[in-house]
Order: C-alpha cells, then sequence, then structure tokens
C-alpha cells in the first residue's frame, strides 16, 4: 500500500505540544515512515513549541527515542534517522509569552514554495491565543493551514466558540479538523468498496438491507486518562469517529471525490438522523460503566477504582450503546445499531450489513433454510471484508444448503506495511487535501445531535449500568437489540 509515493511539496510544520503524548506516539512515528519512503526531504523543517526547557537537541533526542518506541526495527535505517531528526528545531515556550514567538520568525521561511502548517497538538483551551498570536505576530498568509485535534467542544456551544476562536485567524479552507478515523485505510476503503464497485450499491438500501451495526470495541481502560472523567464514550467516539462512519455508510454517492462533494453529503445523513431526545433516550440508548472482574475471573482495577478520589462515584460511561434511524427515503425503516467500549472482550472495530431474507424459498426447510446475506467489513485488527452467502452443500444427498464466506483479508492480499492514519492525514494537510477532515457543519450538525441524549442524561443522573471488563459489555446493550429480533454481530463468526 505504500508502493506509490508522490513527493510533498517542502513545508515548515509547525507542532505546538511538541513535548507531548501525541507528537511523541502519532506525530514522529508518522511523519518517520513518510520521510523514510522519500515523500519529503531535507528541504523541510518541524519546528516544536512547547513550555519545556529544551533545546533542539533536547528535542532531536526526544524524536529518537520515539522512533525507537514506536517503528518497527527492521524499517529503522541509522542513515534515515539521522537526516529525519536534522530537520528538527525546537523554540521553549508558553505561547502567551512573546519570546518564542519573536524566535518563530526566525525559524519560518518566506518562500513561495514552501507549505506552512501549524498543528495545534494541544488543549483546545489554548487554541485561541496561539490563532490571535499567528496573526499578531504576521505568520498567517493566504496558503497557510492549520490543524486541530479532537475533542473540539464539549457540546454544539463550546464546539462554536472553539471554531469561532479560530476563524478569527483562518478561513474554512485553511482548518484541518482531523478525525484519525477518515485516515484509516480502512474507513477510506469503505469509499472504494461502496463507489469503485457497481454490486452493492443497487441493493444499498431498505428495499435490501434489514439492519446495520457498527461497533468499535477496545480492551483498554480510560480511568488513567485525565481528560476521559467528564468526556465519556459518547462525545469521545461516537460524536466523531462513529458518526463519521455511519455517514460514509449512510451518504448517497457524491459527485466526485472532492473535498466538499463528499462533505456535502455526509452533512445531509447527519441532518437525516431522528432526534433522540427526552423519554426515547432511555428507550434507544444503553450506557455503561466497567466493573474490575474480566468474565474469565482475572481481575483488572474497575473504572471507578483508576479514578482519582476527587472523582470517584463518577457516571461517566465507558460504554455506550445506541439504537438510531435515519429519515431520507434510502434508509426509512433499517435501524443502525451502534456500539462502543472500553474493556470489552476484544479490540474489533467493524461495520455489519445485515441484508434481508429472500422474499420466497423454493428449498424446503427440511434442506436447511436460507440465511440472509451478511456483508462484514472489519476495519481493525485483522482488516478486511467478508461476505456471507448460501451455497449448496457439496456432495451427494440432494440438496442441502451452507453458509460460507467470500473472504478478502488485507492483510493476505496486500503483502505491506498498513499506514497508520496520521501518515495520510499529516501529508494531506500539506497536499491540501480536505476530503478527510471534518468541515465546521458537519461537526456543528453531529453536536446537535448528540446534546440532547446528554441533557438527558445528565438530568436523569442516573449511574450508568455495570458490566465486567472483557466482556460485551451491558446486558441492556444486548437487550437493546435482541428486543427487535437480531443479535450483535459475534467476534468469532469473522
Ligand atoms: P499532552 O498533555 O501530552 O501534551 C500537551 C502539550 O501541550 C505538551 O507538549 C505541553 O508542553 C503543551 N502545552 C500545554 N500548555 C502549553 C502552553 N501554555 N504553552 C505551550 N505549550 C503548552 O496532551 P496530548 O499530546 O495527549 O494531546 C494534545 C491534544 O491532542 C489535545 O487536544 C488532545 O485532546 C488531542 N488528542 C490527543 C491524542 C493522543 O493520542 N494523545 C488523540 C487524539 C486527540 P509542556 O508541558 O512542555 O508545556
Ligand atoms: C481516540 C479516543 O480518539 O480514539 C480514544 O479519544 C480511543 O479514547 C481512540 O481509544 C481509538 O483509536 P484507535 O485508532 O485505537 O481505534
Amino acid at each position: 500500500m505504500t508502493s506509490r509515493i508522490i513527493p510533498v511539496k517542502p513545508f515548515d510544520y509547525v507542532v505546538f505540544g511538541a513535548t507531548g503524548d501525541l507528537t511523541y506516539k502519532k506525530l514522529i512515528p508518522a511523519l518517520y515512515h513518510r520521510f523514510a519512503d522519500g515523500q519529503f526531504d531535507e528541504q523541510s523543517k518541524i519546528i516544536g513549541i512547547a513550555r519545556s526547557n529544551w533545546n533542539d537537541e533536547q528535542f532531536r533526542s526526544f524524536v529518537r527515542k520515539s522512533i525507537n518506541e514506536f517503528i518497527d526495527k527492521s524499517l529503522i535505517d541509522k542513515d534515515i534517522v539521522n537526516r529525519f531528526i536534522s530537520l528538527f528545531f525546537y523554540i521553549a515556550n508558553d505561547i502567551n509569552s512573546d519570546k518564542g514567538w519573536a524566535e518563530l520568525g526566525e525559524q519560518l521561511r518566506d518562500e513561495e514554495n514552501i507549505i506552512r502548517a501549524f498543528y495545534l497538538a494541544v488543549p483546545p483551551s489554548i487554541f485561541a491565543p496561539i490563532c490571535d498570536n499567528i496573526a499578531k505576530w504576521n505568520y498567517w498568509h493566504s496558503d497557510a493551514r492549520v490543524v486541530v485535534e479532537k475533542p473540539l467542544g464539549h457540546d454544539l456551544q463550546s464546539s462554536k466558540e472553539i471554531n469561532d476562536a479560530i476563524e478569527r485567524t483562518f478561513c474554512e479552507d485553511q482548518i484541518y479538523r482531523i478525525d484519525h478515523y477518515l485516515g484509516k485505510e480502512t474507513v477510506q476503503n469503505l469509499l472504494a468498496l461502496r463507489f469503485a464497485n457497481i454490486l452493492f450499491e443497487p441493493i444499498w438500501n431498505s428495499a435490501h438491507i434489514d439492519h446495520v451495526q457498527i461497533s468499535v470495541c477496545e480492551t483498554i481502560g480510560a480511568g488513567t486518562r485525565g481528560y476521559y472523567d467528564g468526556t465519556g464514550a459518547l462525545r469521545d467516539m461516537v460524536q466523531n469517529h462513529i458518526l463519521q462512519l455511519l455517514c460514509l455508510v449512510a451518504m448517497e454517492p457524491p459527485a466526485s471525490d472532492r473535498a466538499n462533494s463528499l462533505r456535502d453529503e455526509k452533512l445531509k445523513v447527519l441532518h437525516s438522523l431522528a432526534p433522540i431526545s427526552g423519554e426515547n433516550v432511555e428507550k434507544l440508548t444503553v450506557r455503561g460503566q466497567y466493573g474490575g472482574v474480566s468474565a474469565e475471573g482475572v481481575s483488572v482495577k474497575s473504572y471507578q477504582e483508576e479514578l482519582e478520589k476527587s472523582k470517584k462515584g463518577s457516571h461517566t460511561e465507558t460504554f455506550v450503546a445506541l439504537k438510531l434511524a435515519l429519515k431520507n427515503w434510502r434508509w426509512s425503516g433499517v435501524p443502525f445499531y451502534l456500539r462502543t467500549g472500553k474493556r470489552m472482550a476484544k479490540r474489533m472495530s467493524e461495520i455489519v450489513i445485515q441484508f434481508r431474507e429472500i422474499p420466497h424459498s423454493i428449498f424446503s426447510h427440511a434442506k436447511g433454510a436460507p440465511i440472509p446475506n451478511m456483508l462484514v467489513i472489519r476495519l481493525q485488527p485483522d482488516e478486511g471484508v467478508k461476505l456471507f452467502m448460501m451455497i449448496k452443500d457439496p456432495g451427494p444427498g440432494g440438496m442441502r444448503l451452507k453458509q460460507v464466506h467470500l473472504n478478502l483479508s488485507f492483510a493476505d492480499a496486500f503483502n505491506e506495511r498498513t499506514p497508520n492514519a496520521y501518515e495520510r492525514l499529516l501529508l494531506d494537510v500539506i497536499r491540501g487535501n480536505q476530503t478527510l477532515f471534518m468541515r465546521r457543519d458537519e461537526l456543528e450538525a453531529a453536536w446537535t445531535w448528540i446534546d440532547p441524549i446528554m441533557e438527558e442524561w445528565q438530568q436523569t443522573d442516573r449511574p450508568p449500568q455495570k458490566y465486567n471488563a472483557g466482556t460485551w459489555g451491558p446486558t441492556n446493550s444486548i437487550a437493546l437489540i435482541e428486543r427487535d429480533g437480531r443479535t450483535w454481530h459475534e467476534e468469532s463468526d469473522f
């Protein structure tokens, strides 16, 4: 998948939050891979800014450490590493102090063919002063770009405030709002599957599809991450990643793959989400929080045990399941079941398209009833696509039906390293391609749908249902789908 490398123009990437976790774990490794593959060279510069009192050498040691920790040994080449590290420069500065801003001016190059990008890998509370300073110090120009990370707010109002602050300096076509799920190879592949094949589109509708499931299950816990408590699974995963997946599954074919063509269609999906509010929240949503004992009786810390003392008793959900509907012609009557959680039985993200039963079976029941077709798109791990269908069980003895699957395993089909999401997204910023980034109206439409659910939960203030670590979530989430006569797709079926 890395075989076709088109080099990008040289750039000055200014990374605010250069000493932080995101830079260390995601940005540096992603940039290393792109450099090692020859997608940019020594004409580019990465300028890190943070408060820690480091110099260039200390920052470069941090870069080296990140490479050693996150890059596969077989891909570390001493010469490439040294050349890569020489692109990094560091400015120690609190963003509110003028000293470092002046120093940044000495580092930035004012050449027309050098792309200038600002990556805000810092808490959103300092997005506004950073953008204001970029304008004040005249580091903005019409071709500069700014990259912002989630969470962009905790509700519609705060999201508007953050975007207003960024837009005091940058206009919409300069703003790259990251949702790293859109950068995942398998997520982009959804577009290819739907729109580069004639097979699925004619049956991608309520006449042929019974329901859709989207599951994003993680085995890691959440409690030690300071920001998670008070955020919870609905804001952390559903508002952004899962609704974006839903958009790609449910949208109409866009006219082209241009950013706004795609975003216009995604926005229509978000606008057609049936609101969940008031008493519907109780019926259509399930919140859970993990306890400490796993299904096999192994103990891990419960969410409550992971929390610091002042937060004990928190009602933050570490699991959420929802049943939602889209009010449009294509999806009328087709439920979408979503679930996501921490400390679940398996790390597994997938989209399940469950097709309807055939209208009439010519096979008698004694010979096995046809099982409806199902398309399973596995996003991670074991990336691939499986189409479950019926065949005749081979051999004599009459017509017996059997379910089998056509299997497209990406690992088997492409014997190459799958690039991580940030590799694609970081360089899309330099290429000026906003297709895989969220537009402001998408973000706000998502918050508009999420807010009433959050408000109802806060108003009733009921504790989330407990589930054991290492399971598939609270029993109510099973009931949510089973009372409709359906079941969550079992991981072992893949
Ligand atoms: P960290 O707390 O690890 O890093 C924050 C960075 O911001 C540090 O480099 C810190 O540097 C710097 N910083 C904080 N305040 C100032 C200031 N006043 N002036 C200059 N620098 C400052 O956070 P993360 O790296 O985890 O997250 C960064 C952003 O990315 C957040 O918005 C987060 O929500 C988002 N994000 C992170 C993900 C991850 O995997 N970590 C995933 C998705 C989103 P110093 O302490 O040296 O000043
Ligand atoms: C982040 C969430 O956006 O996505 C985390 O804040 C979550 O809570 C992570 O663990 C999941 O990303 P991935 O790529 O590991 O599926």
